[in-house]
């Protein structure tokens, strides 16, 4: 899977989110990036790496989900929705052993980032003109 690069498109017009996609891409890229070999060393690189942007993936919905319930945003349940599916997806990627399989990573890398860049332009997309008629940015 090529690189995700961030593009104005990807804008959902909040800041913070457009922050927190960022830290996202550049952490997909990352493991796109990490070697495919077996060795300990690299195998160690993929697991930190791929916790901390677990850790990070649950923080970014954290803050999106407190935001919408914040402001009564009418997707709510819909949108708790793909993330919580999200997640699910993943840990099943996690049961899969990633450090034993190259195959696995890159399978998982590029549906992180087909997964994200589809969201946020779809899903996150629906909340931008809500929040911006809530005054933020
Ligand atoms: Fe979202």
């Amino acid at each position: 899977m090529e690189k995700i690069i961030w593009d104005d498109k990807f804008s959902v017009g909040v800041q913070r989110f457009d922050d927190e996609h960022k830290i996202l891409i550049e952490m997909i890229n990352k493991l796109l990036d990490s070697g495919d070999g077996d060795a300990q060393e690299e195998s160690e690189t993929v697991t930190d790496l791929i916790t901390k942007m677990t850790d990070y993936f649950h923080h970014h919905f954290r803050s999106e989900e407190r935001c919408m319930s914040e402001h009564d945003y009418p997707g709510y349940s819909e949108h708790c929705a793909e993330h919580s599916k999200f997640v699910e997806r993943v840990l099943d990627f996690c049961g899969d052993n990633l450090t034993q399989s190259g195959k696995i990573k890159s399978d998982m890398a590029a549906y992180l980032g087909d997964w994200l860049t589809n969201h946020v332009l779809v899903t996150d997309m629906k909340y931008a003109s809500f929040f911006r008629e809530k005054g933020l940015v």
